[in-house]
C-alpha cells in the first residue's frame, strides 16, 4: 500500500516536471505580433544631432553595442567607435547575449530592418525578428516619441560596418527565468509622452532622464540578483554587481572585486548628499570614471549637458530621503 502511494506520488511529480520543461521549451522564445509605434526616422540634421547626443550621452547605447573591450574603453573615453556590436554579455547561469550591430549595414546591421521594427524594439522590447527581449536590459519603453525618432535617425546616418553577431544562447535556467519573470519580458502598453521635457534644469526633465533614458533607477535600486526585481526602495542603492571576469582581466584589476550602488536619495548620510549643489554634481560627472571597472556608464554620462546633469540633481534632491546604509561600495564576498 505504502509502496503504491510513493510510486504514485513520484509519477505525478515526474509528469509535472516533464510538463513544466515542455511548457518552458515551447514558450521561452515565442514571437509577438504587436505592431510598433507609427513613427518615422528623419534625415533632418537637427534631429540627427539630437540622436547623436542621446546615443553617446544619456541613453548610453555606446556602452554596450560595441565590438569588444578595446572599443568599450575607447567609447567610454569619448572616441567615436562604430556601434558594430558583437561584445558578449555573460549572464552567469542564464546564458550569454551578444549586442547586435546597430550600423546601417544591409546584411548584418539595422539596414535589414524597417523603422517600425526598430521603434518596436525600443518601445516594447520585441526584437526585429519578433521574439521577445528583456525589458530590463534596454528599459527605454517610456522614452518620448521625439527622442526615439532622433535615436533611430542618427543610427541610420552612421557609416555601415559589416559585422555578423552570434545569436543569444540561453540555458534551461535562463529560459525558465524568461518565461516566469516580468523583467525578462516585452512590455505591451507602456505609456510614453510624444515629446521629451525640454533640456533644462527642471525636476521634470531629471525624472524623465533618471527613469526612461539613463536608467539611474535600474542600477541604483536594490534588486534580486537573478530576476532583477526590486527588493529595496527606488534610488536608495544597494544593488550588487558581480565581477565580470573577462573585463576585470582586461583592465588588470582584482577579479574578486564586487561593486554596490550608493544611495541617491537626499538622506543626510547618502552618497548623493555629498553633492550640495547642482554645480557640484556637474563637476563630479565631468570627471567621468574613477573606478575603472565600474558598471556605471560614466563616459557617456560625463558628456551630458550641464542642463541635463543639473536636472538629474534637481530630481534626486526632490525624492523622499531614504535612510539606507548600503555598506562598502567596493567589496569582496567572504570566502565560502
Ligand atoms: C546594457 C547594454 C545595452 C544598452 C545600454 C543598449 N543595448 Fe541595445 N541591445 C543590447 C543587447 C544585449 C541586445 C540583444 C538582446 C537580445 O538578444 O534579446 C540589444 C538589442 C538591440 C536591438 C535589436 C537589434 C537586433 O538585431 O535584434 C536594437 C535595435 C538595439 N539594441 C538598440 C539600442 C539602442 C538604440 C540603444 C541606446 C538607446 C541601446 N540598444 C542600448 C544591449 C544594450
Ligand atoms: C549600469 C549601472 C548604473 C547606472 C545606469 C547608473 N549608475 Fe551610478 N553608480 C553605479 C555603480 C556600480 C556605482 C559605484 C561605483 C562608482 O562610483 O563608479 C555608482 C556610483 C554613482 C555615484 C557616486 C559617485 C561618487 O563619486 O561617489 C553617483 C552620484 C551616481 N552613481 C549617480 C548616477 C546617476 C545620476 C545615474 C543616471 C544618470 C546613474 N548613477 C546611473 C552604477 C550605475
Amino acid at each position: 500500500m505504502i509502496r503504491k502511494i510513493i510510486f504514485n506520488v513520484i509519477s505525478i511529480l515526474l509528469l509535472a516536471i516533464i510538463a513544466l520543461a515542455l511548457f518552458i521549451e515551447f514558450s521561452w522564445n515565442k514571437t509577438y505580433d504587436w505592431p510598433g509605434p507609427s513613427l518615422q526616422s528623419s534625415t533632418d540634421s537637427a534631429v540627427i544631432a539630437k540622436g547623436k547626443y542621446l546615443v553617446h550621452g544619456p541613453a548610453h547605447c555606446v556602452s554596450c553595442h560595441v565590438s569588444g573591450f578595446d572599443a568599450l574603453v575607447a567609447g567610454d573615453e569619448g572616441k567615436e567607435v562604430p556601434l558594430s556590436g558583437g561584445i558578449q554579455f555573460p549572464m552567469g547561469p542564464l546564458g550569454n547575449l551578444y549586442t547586435p550591430n546597430l550600423t546601417p549595414d544591409k546584411t548584418t546591421g539595422i539596414g535589414r530592418y524597417t523603422d517600425e521594427q526598430l521603434f518596436r524594439m525600443m518601445r516594447h522590447s520585441v526584437k526585429p525578428n519578433g521574439t521577445g527581449s528583456l525589458s530590463l536590459l534596454m528599459p527605454f519603453n517610456r522614452m518620448a516619441d521625439d527622442d526615439l525618432v532622433a535615436i533611430v535617425s542618427y543610427l541610420r546616418s552612421m557609416a555601415p560596418v559589416s559585422n555578423p553577431v552570434p545569436e543569444p544562447s540561453w540555458t534551461m535556467m535562463g529560459k525558465a527565468v524568461r518565461v516566469f519573470t516580468p523583467t525578462f519580458k516585452p512590455i505591451k502598453d507602456p505609456v510614453a509622452p510624444k515629446q521629451a521635457p525640454a533640456m533644462a534644469a527642471t525636476v521634470e526633465r531629471g525624472e524623465y532622464l533618471a527613469r526612461y533614458v539613463a536608467n539611474c533607477v535600474g542600477c541604483h535600486t536594490q534588486r534580486d540578483p537573478m530576476t532583477y526585481e526590486a527588493t529595496g526602495p527606488e534610488f536608495a542603492g544597494g544593488m550588487e554587481f558581480e565581477p565580470w571576469p573577462q573585463l576585470h582581466n582586461y583592465l588588470k584589476v582584482d577579479p574578486e572585486l564586487w561593486l554596490r550602488t550608493p544611495n541617491l536619495t537626499p538622506d543626510p548620510n547618502s552618497a548623493f548628499a555629498r553633492f550640495k549643489t547642482p554645480e557640484a554634481f556637474v563637476e563630479r560627472f565631468r570627471k567621468g570614471r574613477i573606478i575603472s571597472y565600474s558598471a556605471m556608464d560614466w563616459g557617456p554620462f560625463s558628456r551630458m549637458s550641464d542642463e541635463d546633469i543639473k536636472a538629474l540633481w534637481m530630481y534626486l534632491n526632490s525624492l523622499p530621503p531614504v535612510k539606507k546604509d548600503v555598506g562598502e561600495i567596493v567589496f569582496k564576498k567572504a570566502q565560502q
